[in-house]
């Protein structure tokens, strides 16, 4: 069993993304500039949102941290949304997800500018990555390929099963993988809610991906030999041996399905870490793309 490491691979991404944006500079080249946009106070999301600043600043990007409490009206966040549309200085941004019940997510999604939605979640840079057109792609499921890539992890006709289909991973991965790419060309069967005999089809994949936020759905009796598996699963549950008194789990019970992979991504340090490389190359990306 190899561990997939998600920290150091997004790590030596981070290292070029550096030295690609020094390079930039020394020819008087613009800083990129993330902005991100919180809303509310939970845990996961500030985690998360605290790690793209802190990756940027790593790079030497510019970030800029917009906070608004949980009681924000939509129509607050949508004027906030068309101010960095408009904002020559920012390259790209994100709302960091969920937003709260009262907030329409797809309405302030389709109000970001689609060249500067660097988490690819507009339906305009959905399509286009549907269509192979150039496109900023969804950010987890890019940190997902670029992973397996960088690992040496071949996909070219493998049977692959994703356990979720939510817009931002499990459904974009999904054609992402199915796609005549490298990495791609699998077989992909998607299993959600409604899907019958889970536990034969999983054991048949060749590559499993778990995204489907139920800590330890994945057992090890669902896995074969020499499987390779992807976890994207990121609940908190309570554990009073943390001094925070919370751990991370993943969608997979890691202890017992590792002995049977042949490469596993554990939680933390697998899959989220990619997710904020796949972050920063967009917004790379959005600043060439807007100066060009
Ligand atoms: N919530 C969970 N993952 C993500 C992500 O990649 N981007 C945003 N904006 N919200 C998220």
């Amino acid at each position: 069993m190899q561990l997939l490491d998600g920290k150091a691979t997004a790590q030596a991404i981070k290292d070029e993304l550096k030295q690609a944006v020094d390079n930039r500079k020394s020819k008087g080249s613009k800083t990129p500039h993330l902005a991100a946009v919180l809303v509310g106070n939970d845990g996961g999301s500030l985690t998360y949102v605290n790690a793209k600043v802190k990756a940027c600043e790593q790079i030497g990007f510019h970030s800029s941290l917009i906070r608004y409490d949980d009681s924000v009206s939509e129509k607050e966040l949508l004027a906030k949304v068309i101010e960095l549309n408009n904002d020559e200085e920012i390259d790209g941004f994100i709302v960091q997800l969920p937003l709260p019940d009262h907030i329409d997510e797809l309405k302030i999604t389709m109000a970001i500018d689609p060249i500067k939605d660097v988490d690819g979640f507009h339906p305009q840079n959905l399509g286009k990555m549907m269509l192979n057109l150039p496109s900023f792609l969804p950010a987890t499921p890019a940190g997902i390929l670029e992973l397996m890539k960088r690992n040496g992890i071949e996909t070219s006709g493998k049977d692959c099963v994703v356990i979720g289909r939510s817009n931002i991973v499990g459904m974009p991965i999904s054609i992402m993988l199915a796609k005549k790419n490298d990495p791609g060309n699998c077989t992909v069967t998607l299993i959600h809610s409604r899907t019958k005999n889970i536990k034969e089809k999983v054991l048949k994949a060749d590559i499993i991906i778990a995204a489907i936020g139920q800590p330890g759905f994945v057992t090890a009796d669902m896995v074969k030999d020499g499987a390779v598996v992807i976890d994207v699963g990121t609940t908190r549950v309570e554990d009073a041996s943390k001094k925070n008194g919370w751990a991370l789990k993943g969608d997979v019970d890691f202890e017992n399905v590792a002995p049977k992979c042949s490469f596993i991504t554990p939680v933390p340090g697998g899959v989220g870490p990619m997710t904020i490389a796949s972050l920063m190359i967009n917004t790379l990306q959005s600043m060439e793309l807007r100066n060009k």
